[in-house]
């Protein structure tokens, strides 16, 4: 099925509040449980970046699966940075080590080879062009940084999208299930993220199916 972008940002209140509050948690245990398997270890102290952050889900789960960890969160839309606002002020203990950052990809702001971690969960299939999200691991990345990205991966057919929609979304509000649609015609091809990450010159990193609408893309950069 020929990919169809859709818009880069979030920008709509209504569309940031309903994703905000739509249940994501059993993908975003699932990046949490990756993340644990890429290098625990090693992640403890980390100073981690979360690109695409929207609502901060992934970066609440992160802060506290690694109590020693801070994470700067970064994404373009004011509406869903304010939907990360209110969910960091419920949290302020998680909040103390977090640092919400608006910016738009590719952005020239990103500190050069600063981060042990970077993280980035439903951004890919947004991009227009996916070398910003590659290239803005590489700036912000340290020697030896972990990696993790998951994202949707596109269906081989519009039914197989629509069943999707059916199977996670059927009760969701229309504007939930419309950008769910969207975001499944919009994502990539496992093959055409090893093709990204070839041309990126990050082939060390690894692409993997993890679940039945999710790839992921995870490993260290050398
Ligand atoms: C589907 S949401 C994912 C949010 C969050 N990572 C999660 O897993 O729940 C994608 C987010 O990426 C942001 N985004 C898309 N394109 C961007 C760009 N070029 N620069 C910064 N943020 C972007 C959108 O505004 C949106 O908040």
């Amino acid at each position: 099925m020929q990919r169809r972008p859709e818009p880069e940002l979030m920008t709509e209140a209504e569309q940031a509040r309903a994703y905000a509050q739509a249940d994501s948690s059993e993908p975003n245990a699932l990046f949490i449980r990756l993340l644990d398997a890429l290098k625990p270890g090693e992640l403890t102290g980390a100073r981690a970046l979360d690109l695409g952050c929207g609502p901060a889900d992934i970066t609440l789960r992160f802060l506290k699966a690694y109590p020693q960890a801070e994470c700067d969160a970064l994404d373009g839309s004011a509406a869903m940075l304010g939907e990360a606002r209110r969910a960091l002020d419920e949290r302020p203990g998680l909040a103390r080590r977090c640092r919400l950052v608006r910016d738009v990809l590719p952005s020239t702001r990103i500190p050069q080879s600063a981060y042990d971690l970077v993280l980035s969960n439903s951004l890919l299939h947004h991009l227009h062009d996916p070398q910003v999200l590659w290239q803005s691991i590489r700036t912000a990345a340290k020697p030896g940084a972990s990696v993790l990205v998951m994202d949707l991966m596109r269906p081989p057919s519009a039914m197989w999208a629509e069943s999707l929609v059916v199977a996670y979304a059927a009760d969701a509000p229309e504007v939930l299930r419309k950008d769910f649609r969207n975001s499944l015609f919009a994502a990539f091809e496992p093959q055409e993220v090893v093709a990204q990450l070839k041309q990126a010159g990050l082939s060390e990193l690894e692409v993997g199916v993890v679940s039945d609408r999710h790839l992921a893309v995870q490993g260290r950069l050398g």
